[in-house]
C-alpha cells in the first residue's frame, strides 16, 4: 500500500476575506477526497522556520467558511530577502523543517509576494502549490483573486454612505481606497459606487483638471461630489492620498472638503458568497493537483474556467489594470473625471 501523502498549508501576507474557506477548500479536499494528512503552518513562512504547526482534522476545518480573517495566522516574513551577513539562512531551514514533516506539498495562500517566495522554494527544490488572494487583486497570471469581491462589497458600501452626508453639507468627499499599485479596487469601487473623480496609481493626474470639473459640477448645480483616491497615487511622502488631494481640492475649489480612509475595514469580516466560491474552488483545484503530482504551479481562474499556470512565471510580477481596460472607457464615457490626462 503506497503511503498517506501529507501536505502542509500557509496563508501568508496581509490577510483578506476568504482564507478560511481556501483553507478549508484544501483541507476537506485532501482528508475526504485523497485521504491525505494536513498540517496548518502557523503566520506564513515564520511558522516552517520555528517549527509553529497543527494537525488539521476534518472536524477542525468546520464552521470556517464563513469567518475573516485566518486560523492560521499570518505574517510578512519573507525568507529570500537578506537582513544582514549575520542572518540566518532561511530557506535552508524551511527546507530542512519540510523534510523533517516529511510533507509531499506545501500549499501557499498569498498574494504576490507570497506567490514569488513560493516560486523560491520550487528552485529549493520544494514542492509547492500557489493559491492567489488580495483584496488588491493584482496577482499576475490570474483573472481574480478571492478577497477582491469582499472588499469591493464594503468599499462601495462605504462610498453609498458618503453620499447622503455630502449632500446635506454641500461638500466634496475624498474617499481612500486600499491599493499601493493597482487601483483594481478604487476603480470597481468608485464605478459601482456613483464616483465623480477616480484616481488610481496607473493613471497620472493633473490637480487644476480635476478642480475645473469639480466647479464645472458645482456650476451645474450639482449639490456635491465624490472622489474616490487610491492609497498608491502619486502624493508628497509622508502624506495620505487622501489628505493630499482633498487639501488640494478644498485650496483649488474653496469648496468645504472632507476626507475618509477606509482601511483595514476593507479587509475584515466574512468573505462575499463569490469569494467563498472562489477560494473554496482553488482550494479543491489546488488538492486536485496535488493528487497528480502536477507542482510548481498556482491555481487561477481564466474567465469563469479554473486552471493553473507555473509558478515561474507569477513570481515578482504585478497585476495592474491596462490603461486601455474596458472600465477606464466606461467611466469616461460616464463623465467620471480619471485624473483630467486620460482620454480614450
Ligand atoms: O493586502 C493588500 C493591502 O491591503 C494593500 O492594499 C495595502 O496597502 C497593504 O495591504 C497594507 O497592509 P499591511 O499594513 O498589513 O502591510
Amino acid at each position: 500500500m503506497s503511503k498517506k501523502k501529507k501536505i502542509g498549508i500557509l496563508t501568508a501576507g496581509g490577510d483578506c476575506p476568504g482564507l478560511n474557506a481556501a483553507i478549508r477548500g484544501v483541507g476537506k479536499t485532501a482528508i475526504v477526497k485523497y485521504d491525505m494528512e494536513v498540517i496548518g503552518i502557523s503566520s506564513g513562512f515564520l511558522g516552517l522556520i520555528n517549527k509553529d504547526y497543527i494537525e488539521l482534522s476534518e472536524n477542525s476545518l468546520s464552521g470556517i467558511l464563513t469567518l475573516g480573517g485566518t486560523i492560521l495566522g499570518t505574517s510578512r516574513e519573507k525568507p529570500f530577502k537578506k537582513t544582514g551577513h549575520l542572518s540566518i539562512d532561511k530557506p535552508k531551514l524551511i527546507k530542512e523543517h519540510y523534510d523533517e514533516l516529511g510533507l509531499d506539498c506545501l500549499v501557499c495562500i498569498g498574494g504576490n509576494g507570497t506567490q514569488r517566495t513560493a516560486a523560491g522554494l520550487v528552485k529549493e527544490g520544494l514542492n509547492i502549490i500557489g493559491i492567489p488572494k488580495t483584496i488588491d487583486n493584482d496577482v499576475w497570471g490570474t483573472h481574480q483573486t478571492f478577497g477582491f469581491d469582499s472588499a469591493l462589497s464594503i468599499a462601495t458600501d462605504a462610498i453609498d454612505r458618503l453620499h447622503s452626508t455630502a449632500n446635506s453639507h454641500k461638500r466634496i468627499m475624498v474617499i481612500e481606497i486600499m491599493g499601493h499599485h493597482a487601483g483594481w479596487l478604487a476603480l470597481y469601487s468608485g464605478l459601482a459606487g456613483g464616483g465623480d473623480v477616480i484616481l488610481i496609481p496607473e493613471l497620472d493626474y493633473d490637480i487644476d483638471k480635476i478642480n475645473q470639473y469639480l466647479l464645472e459640477r458645482a456650476k451645474k448645480k450639482k449639490p456635491y461630489s465624490i472622489v474616490v483616491v487610491a492609497e498608491g497615487i502619486r502624493s508628497p511622502k509622508k502624506r495620505s492620498a487622501a489628505s493630499f488631494i482633498s487639501e488640494e481640492i478644498e485650496a483649488g475649489t474653496g469648496i468645504e472638503t472632507r476626507k475618509t480612509i477606509l482601511g483595514y475595514i476593507q479587509r475584515g469580516g466574512s468573505p462575499t458568497p463569490m469569494d467563498r466560491l472562489l477560494a473554496s474552488s482553488y482550494g479543491a483545484y489546488a488538492v486536485d493537483l496535488i493528487s497528480k503530482n502536477d507542482y510548481g504551479k498556482m491555481v487561477a481562474i481564466d474567465k469563469d474556467k479554473i486552471t493553473s499556470i507555473p509558478l515561474e512565471e507569477v513570481g515578482g510580477k504585478l497585476r495592474l489594470v491596462p490603461t486601455n481596460h474596458p472600465m477606464l472607457e466606461r467611466a469616461f464615457g460616464l463623465d467620471i473625471c480619471l485624473g483630467g490626462k486620460y482620454s480614450e
